[in-house]
């Protein structure tokens, strides 16, 4: 069997690196590693194949920035050509990223099977980039691998065949168990001036907080309220370095004087940092997940979340944008007590899970071309 995985930005790693591993464990498959270079800078993806021990890519697009239309059809044309080459079994794609998108589409035209991890998480917020690309690319996939039982809920309300939906857990967390260790052994905090459990980790990244000036500037608003109680440490998405600079907002930020801004940190130290934090206040969703395993609360400055999970069972706290109540949050969580929460199948195996499913499907299918 011939499998091709995808990884594009830098969420994926971490999703694909586990996977590759589980199924180079029971070795029933060639595997190629395809990257589309839709994040390409060293801190945003080069670090994290040496902190995920992972196989360097086979192929390397290099498609790089762009509008959306720009990258995602560069994708396409890159994608189509290398699936041409190597006549792959199944695509496997990741998350919820453009290359995501474009990869499963190339797939899906040239009828080529392709396997979805994280599929079925659904914010049901159509201005979201990201859920357009969950939503499409669910439709064109064969092998939907959910991580909990929501987004199952989700696709069999849109008509999903059940046979398609395999609920493996979740694999970011597989990744995060294997690497604790080493993480806290990168003794991150104290690099950045911070001691353990006394200090509170922010990133933003999303458009719809750092593209808008209001926006950006009254989630400002909020971290000057709590840097007075604990330091901040901000590692900046390079998205939000331009928008900081372009909305003159960086002097702002620097003039507060508990508030430790650094670069995009690699997976190992950015996971020493956020497991020893006091408090996560973030717009991404792969860390309302880790935080939950962490049992760090964690305040998501969204208005919506595809991760409902880390809210009924976690440590999240969905708080949107409003600077009063952010800060209103921030002083709960502060004053109360949390501890790591289990969410079923969220247990470290939701890889092993997936490499037997594909090792029954393709037995399966092998079976019906006989
Ligand atoms: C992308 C994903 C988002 C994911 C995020 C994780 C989509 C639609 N968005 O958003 O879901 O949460 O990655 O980081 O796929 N840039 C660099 N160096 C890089 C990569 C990007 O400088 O290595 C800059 C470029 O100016 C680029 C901007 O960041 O224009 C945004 O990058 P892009 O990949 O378009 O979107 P993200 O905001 O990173």
């Amino acid at each position: 069997m011939n499998i091709l995985h995808v990884v594009g930005a830098r969420p994926n790693f971490m999703k694909i690196a586990p996977i590759m591993g589980a199924i180079a464990r029971v070795g029933f498959a060639r595997q190629r590693l395809v990257h589309t270079g839709q994040h390409y800078d060293a801190s945003m993806s080069d670090v994290f194949f040496s902190d995920l021990g992972m196989p360097r890519p086979d192929i390397h697009l290099g498609v790089g920035s762009g509008s959306h239309a720009e990258q995602t059809a560069k994708v396409l044309v890159g994608f189509e050509a290398v699936c041409r080459d190597e006549h792959p079994d199944l695509v496997v794609v990741a998350g919820d990223v453009n290359s995501t998108l474009a990869c499963a589409l190339d797939a899906a035209k040239l009828c080529i099977p392709c396997a979805h991890v994280e599929a079925g998480l659904r914010s049901r917020d159509m201005t979201m980039p990201e859920e357009v690309n969950r939503l499409v690319t669910d439709r064109v996939c064969e092998l939907l691998f959910t991580p909990s039982p929501d987004a199952d809920e989700n696709l069999l309300k849109e008509g999903t065949d059940p046979a398609h939906i395999h609920l493996v857990g979740n694999v970011m967390i597989d990744t995060l168990m294997a690497h604790l260790p080493k993480a806290r052994a990168t003794g991150t905090p104290e690099r950045l001036g911070v001691l353990p459990g006394s200090y509170a980790v922010m990133t933003l990244h999303r458009p719809s907080n750092v593209d808008d000036r209001d926006t950006f500037a009254g989630l400002l608003d909020a971290v000057a309220h709590v840097q007075r109680f604990l330091p901040v440490v901000f590692p900046v998405h390079p998205r939000t370095r331009s928008r900081l600079d372009e909305f003159s907002l960086t002097p702002r930020l620097t003039q507060m004087s508990n508030v430790k801004l650094c670069a995009p940190l690699g997976y190992l130290e950015f996971l020493g940092l956020t497991s020893q934090a006091k408090l996560v206040l973030t717009d991404s969703g792969g860390l309302q997940e880790e935080t939950t395993a962490l049992g760090v609360p964690c305040l998501t400055l969204r208005e919506n979340t595809e991760r409902p999970v880390t809210v009924t069972h976690g440590t999240n706290t969905l708080v949107g944008t409003d600077p009063q109540a952010i800060i209103g949050a921030a002083d709960r969580a502060l004053a109360s007590r949390c501890a790591p929460r289990f969410v079923p199948l969220w247990d470290g195996h939701a890889s092993d899970r997936i490499a037997s499913v594909i090792q029954s499907w393709w037995s399966a299918s092998a079976r019906s071309v006989a």
